[in-house]
Formats: C-alpha cells, sequence, structure tokens
C-alpha cells in the first residue's frame, strides 16, 4: 500500500478558525518546533501562528527530558498573545483541545494527568510544554508546545522508560495526523476564545483530572512530595494533603501515581 503523503493544504484548506492556523509554518524536519517559534515570536508573529514539524530531532520535553518525534507524529507550536491574568489557562486549553480532538477523532477514551499529561488506559499519549516570555505584567508571548503519538510503534514505545502509547497502537489502525491537529486548532481556538472567564475551562480540565483523589508522588523542583492529590485550585496548582495532616501547593512537577501510572 502507498502511504499518503502529508499535504499542508489537509490542514489548512477550509481550516474553520479565525485566528489559530491562519498560518502554519511546516518543516519537514528541524530541531524544535519550540526554538522556531519563539524566534517568530520575537520577530512579531501573528497570534495564531502554528509550527508544525514532519519530525523533530531534538523535541524537548519537560524538566529538561527530550521528546522523541519521528515522522507520522503531531509535533507543533503555536504562538499566541494572551494578557498574563490568562496564562495559567493556556495549560488547561492545550489539555482539553488534545482531549477532544483525539476522543473526535478515534473515540478512544483520554484522561489528564495533572498537569498536562494526556493519557489513554493509563499511557501518554501526549505532552504539553508551555513557555511564556513576561515582561512587567505583560505576556509578550506564549507559545503552547503540543506531541502527539500517532504512529509511534511497539519499538519505539519500548525505548520509553514512562508507559507509552500512540493513537495507532490503541486503534489498531491507522490515523489521519491532518483530522487530529485540524480538530486540536479549532478546539484551542474556541476555548482560548471563552476567556478571559477562565472558570468553564478550569471545571472542564479539572472534572477530566485522573490525578485527583489518588495517592501521588510528586518531584517538583528537586524534592520529592507524597500524599493524596486533594485538589487544584483555580491557577492549576495541585494540593497535596500529606499523612500528617499538612498539605503543600504544588505548582509545577511531575506526577506519579502510586498504581504506577
Ligand atoms: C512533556 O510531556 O514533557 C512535554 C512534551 C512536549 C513535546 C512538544 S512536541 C512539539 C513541541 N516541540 C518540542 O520540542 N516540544 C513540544
Amino acid at each position: 500500500m502507498v502511504e499518503e503523503e502529508f499535504t499542508l493544504a489537509s490542514i489548512t484548506d477550509g481550516l474553520e478558525t479565525s485566528f489559530i492556523g491562519r498560518k502554519v509554518i511546516y518543516y519537514p524536519s528541524l530541531a524544535s518546533t519550540m526554538l522556531v517559534a519563539r524566534q517568530e515570536a520575537q520577530r512579531g508573529a501573528a497570534g495564531g501562528t502554528v509550527i508544525l514539524a514532519g519530525e523533530q530531532t531534538e523535541g524537548r520535553g519537560r524538566v529538561e527530558r527530550t521528546w522523541l518525534s519521528p515522522e507520522g507524529n503531531i509535533a507543533l507550536s503555536v504562538i499566541l498573545h494572551p494578557d498574563v491574568a490568562s496564562l495559567p489557562y493556556l495549560i488547561m486549553i492545550a489539555s482539553l483541545a488534545v482531549v477532544h480532538s483525539i476522543e473526535a477523532v478515534t473515540g478512544l477514551k483520554t484522561q489528564i494527568k495533572w498537569p498536562n499529561d494526556i493519557l489513554i488506559d493509563g499511557k501518554k499519549v501526549c505532552g504539553i510544554l508551555i513557555e511564556n516570555e513576561v515582561k512587567g505584567n505583560k505576556a509578550v508571548y506564549a507559545i503552547v508546545g503540543i506531541g502527539i503519538n500517532v504512529d509511534l510503534g511497539p519499538s519505539d514505545i519500548a525505548g520509553i522508560s514512562a508507559p507509552t502509547t500512540s493513537l495507532k497502537a490503541e486503534l489498531g489502525k491507522k490515523v489521519l495526523l491532518a483530522d487530529v491537529v485540524r480538530h486540536l486548532l479549532v478546539e484551542m481556538e474556541r476555548l482560548y476564545l471563552t476567556l478571559p472567564d477562565g472558570e468553564p475551562v478550569f471545571q472542564a480540565w479539572r472534572d477530566k483530572l485522573v490525578t485527583l483523589g489518588k495517592r501521588v508522588r510528586v518531584e517538583s523542583g528537586g524534592t520529592v512530595l507524597e500524599g493524596i492529590a486533594e485538589s487544584v485550585d483555580g491557577s492549576g496548582a495541585l494540593l497535596l494533603r500529606h499523612t500528617d495532616g499538612s498539605s503543600t501547593r504544588v505548582v509545577a512537577g511531575d506526577v506519579t501515581l502510586s498504581d504506577n501510572k
């Protein structure tokens, strides 16, 4: 069977958005969409500009990790110009947009592991990385980087230490990358336009969190914390309740659920 060749038009033609994805800059191969997006943002790229890669050779994950993104998977960064007050909602919007697009295109059920890993059946299918440039009380730009494992095969997955999956592995058949990207951009814009009222986005994100109520281990800024993930607040921080009754508010970190998922 001849593999269908990717065309940018398969994403942009008839895309029903007013600003996200109006300009998509496609690179068959680049180091990281985050780097190119930052350069474009510094050169004054319009909000909603998307940097899309066929493959990344130096894909970046959170906390200095690498992100594997060979051809056939989604690697993109969206440049936005939000208000500072809207910055905490970007994680929630990106997570929900991924969840909605995967569920719409594949019918697969997804969950969010705090703060923004997307899981299918306890295995990571998507990671999100957000980088902001803030000066004073103004966000100069924000870059939302999204990597979705669409086509990652068993040998790639076997080389990743955390439980990992891909849409193809879960569905047992190929998923059209362009369909997922189109839904993703439409959903991101729809959710983004609900701001500055972040409450509906916050509630929808909280309701999808698989982490809440679970015993967790959180690695945050070089320390390891353990407890029950009790709640999240409106800024997206996690409230961890320890066995001695005390609590810690965690703003960023890496969560492992106690059942090892
Ligand atoms: C994580 O879970 O650690 C975050 C992974 C983020 C990966 C995406 S792929 C597109 C963008 N470019 C990168 O280099 N990283 C993000």
